[in-house]
């Protein structure tokens, strides 16, 4: 079950605790990853109802008070906003955040690492779904890799704990280099994990046939290395976490086929203030609006503690439970309600 964060924080209908929030603080990106971004166009949040970096803070710190321990900076791209050092600067200075991570593709990484480390930013996890230059181009269609693999270097010799690695599997793509990635992400220090391939809103070209299960990536590994051991103890992290004889480890997120709605205490914010309970949510709750209304801390702290009480999304597992699973929303919707993009939601 979800770690109880104090007597302050508030359940949701199935007990789940307000643990965690993830801030995307853009919908841009530098990159267009066919599981995420693949289509020509997109439409972006008007830059008007972007929260500036005190809004953002001001609403953490009701959030703080409501219960959430652990923020993540994500986007869309979260290093495409500019001195993102200063956003993590005014959440460091809330003493209730324990744990202050960042979600990033690592193009822009080498140039702010330290920066970012020095402001008080406490983890990083870099996309990476390929050790190829080409295949890096055929599933982003931006020739970087190579700044990819700089910037987690930098990310590594600026002093964070060891780094996470996230690899979207999609077969045929990049399924034969489960091995090679962990080979990587042993030699780096760092831990990987696979994800499965998620129909989330954005994965217009997502189809079950592509999807790399738990349980086969678990073989996979088997059949080279031997016992693979789960380990223990995981709380409401979304990763399963593995041990390999060498004393190595990697995660799996089987949001798929394994989904961990029971232990989800997470909810995002996006950059222009709609604040979604659950990745998968039709809607979200409207903070900006009272934000910039002037509405009082406790009003806003009321709309919050309101809506995670009656929560009761399992997004993932009522996927789970459709039958003639295809991509999950129409691109003329994903058109109309960029809301509904993962880009937008930040992952
Ligand atoms: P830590 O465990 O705290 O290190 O972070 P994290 O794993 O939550 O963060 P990260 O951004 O690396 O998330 C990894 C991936 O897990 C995301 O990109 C999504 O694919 C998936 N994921 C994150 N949040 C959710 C969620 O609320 N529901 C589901 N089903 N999947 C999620
Ligand atoms: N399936 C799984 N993960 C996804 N992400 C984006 N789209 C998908 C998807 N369709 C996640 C990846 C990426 C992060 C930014 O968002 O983990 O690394
Ligand atoms: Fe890729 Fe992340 Fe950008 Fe989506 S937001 S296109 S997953 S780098």
């Amino acid at each position: 079950m979800p770690e109880r964060p104090d007597s302050a924080a508030v359940t949701d209908v199935h007990g789940r605790p307000l643990g965690q929030l993830r801030l995307s603080v853009t919908d841009r990106c530098n990159l267009r990853c066919r599981y995420c971004m693949p289509e020509q166009n997109y439409e972006w949040l008007p830059h008007d109802d972007l929260l500036r970096y005190e809004e953002i803070a001001d609403l953490v710190s009701i959030f703080t008070e409501a219960g959430v321990r652990k923020v993540r900076l994500t986007g869309g791209e979260p290093l495409l906003r500019r001195d993102l050092e200063r956003l993590v600067r005014l959440l460091a200075a809330n003493t209730r955040i324990e744990d202050i991570a960042m979600t990033t593709n690592g193009i822009l990484l080498a140039d702010s690492a330290r920066r970012l480390r020095d402001a008080g930013l406490g983890r990083v996890t870099v996309s990476l779904d390929t050790l190829h230059p080409e295949r890096f181009l055929e599933l982003t269609r931006q020739d970087l890799h190579a700044r990819v693999l700089e910037g987690i270097r930098a990310a590594r010799d600026a002093g964070f704990p060891p780094l996470k690695l996230d690899m979207v599997l999609i077969r045929g793509v990049n399924d034969d280099e489960i091995l090679p990635m962990l080979d990587f992400a042993r030699e780096l220090g760092a831990e990987l994990r696979f994800i499965e391939y998620m129909d989330v809103g954005g994965a217009t070209h997502w189809s079950g046939a592509e999807v790399v299960s738990r349980q086969e990536i678990l073989e996979r590994v088997a059949s080279h290395h031997g016992s693979v051991e789960p380990i223990p103890g995981q709380g409401s992290a979304p990763a399963q976490r593995f041990a390999l004889a060498d004393g190595s480890t990697f995660g799996i997120i089987a949001s798929v086929t394994a989904p961990f709605c029971r232990d989800c205490d997470r909810s995002r914010l996006t950059a222009d203030g709609q604040w979604y309970l659950c990745l998968y949510a039709a809607r979200g709750i409207d903070l900006r609006g009272p934000l910039r209304r002037g509405a009082r801390r406790e009003e806003i702290a009321r709309v919050i503690a309101a809506e995670w009480s009656a929560r009761m999304d399992r997004g993932a597992e009522e996927r789970r439970a459709t039958r003639s699973r295809g991509p999950l929303i129409a691109i003329e919707a994903l058109r109309q309600d960029p809301h509904l993009e993962m880009h937008t939601r930040g992952g």
